[in-house]
């Protein structure tokens, strides 16, 4: 099965490496397209079985699964280009461009259609793919789902919640990262060398998320575990309360819808 990625950029790229370092689809059945010849050299150095070119009709033309990732204000003059049938399946990671529009971008509207809304953890493989579903099969539901959880964990959601967890993934790990500079400054204020405070808040952020990702527990259930009565923790708890750290992130994610 032909994979075809158009725009190589920051999160088409991240795919066609997820895709290459991957098992589900050989590298030679993955074609990618993009204007900018530097980046199609550069991921070609990588991978030399994965394809490239600078057309884009002639990547989707013998594809199966097309994977949209340009920016989203040229979703719909490079679709209109590709007539794209219903035998193939449009994937589109393009923010904030409804099924709706991208349905009046493509010869035949009924033709299978996913938005996928990843974050830039997909170079790692460890991003949250958030899902949505138009005109599919299960088996083709089944099919995307593999492939994107080689680059992470997916979870399929109805349309009207994808702005939500574009908030939630895409905008969060922005603020997750804030966290980790601000921590960071503590750190080395109280003395601590940058890269050893980055270390540790890194590797702290990443142990509460395997904490609360592996464990059937609660994030509550974890801070009790730390917070010993007249201890030290609960006195930073109550300073972040006392700054308004509950609220802010609540309004850092609605102001990102
Ligand atoms: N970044 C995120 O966290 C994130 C999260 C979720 C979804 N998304 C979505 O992912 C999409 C891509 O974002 P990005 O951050 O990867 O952008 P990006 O780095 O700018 O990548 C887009 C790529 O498409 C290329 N391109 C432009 N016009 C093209 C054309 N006509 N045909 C083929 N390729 C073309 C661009 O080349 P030039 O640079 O030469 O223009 C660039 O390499 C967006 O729609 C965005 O909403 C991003």
């Amino acid at each position: 099965m032909k994979i075809a990625i158009i725009g190589a950029g920051n999160m088409g790229g991240s795919i066609a490496q997820g895709l290459s370092i991957g098992r589900l689809i050989p590298t030679s059945d993955i074609i990618v397209s993009d204007l900018d010849t530097a980046k199609l050299e550069s991921l070609k150095s990588k991978f030399p079985e994965l394809n490239t070119t600078t057309n884009n009709i002639e990547a989707a033309h013998n594809a199966t699964i097309i994977i949209l990732a340009v920016k989203p204000w040229l979703v719909s003059s490079v679709l209109k280009k590709l007539d794209l049938t219903k035998k193939q399946i449009l994937v589109s990671i393009a923010a904030g461009i409804s099924f709706e529009e991208l349905a009046h971008s493509v010869v035949e509207p009924e033709m299978p259609m996913f938005r996928v809304i990843p974050n830039t953890a997909i170079s790692q493989l460890q991003s949250l793919n958030a899902i949505a579903t138009r005109n599919v099969s299960k088996e083709q539901e089944t099919l995307i789902l593999s492939i994107f959880n080689e680059m992470g964990t997916s979870i399929i959601l109805p349309e009207t919640q994808l702005s939500a967890a574009t908030a939630l993934t895409s905008c969060g790990i922005a603020y997750v990262l804030k966290y980790i500079q601000a921590a960071m400054q503590a750190g080395i204020e109280m003395g601590i060398r940058p890269e050893d405070a980055m270390n540790m808040v890194a590797q702290s952020v990443r142990g509460a998320a395997d904490l609360i990702l592996n464990n059937d527990t609660h994030p509550a259930i974890e801070i009790d575990k730390v917070t010993t009565p007249g201890g030290l923790t609960i006195k930073g708890i109550n300073e972040l309360e006392h700054a308004g750290f509950v609220s802010a992130v609540i309004r850092a994610m609605k102001a990102s819808i």
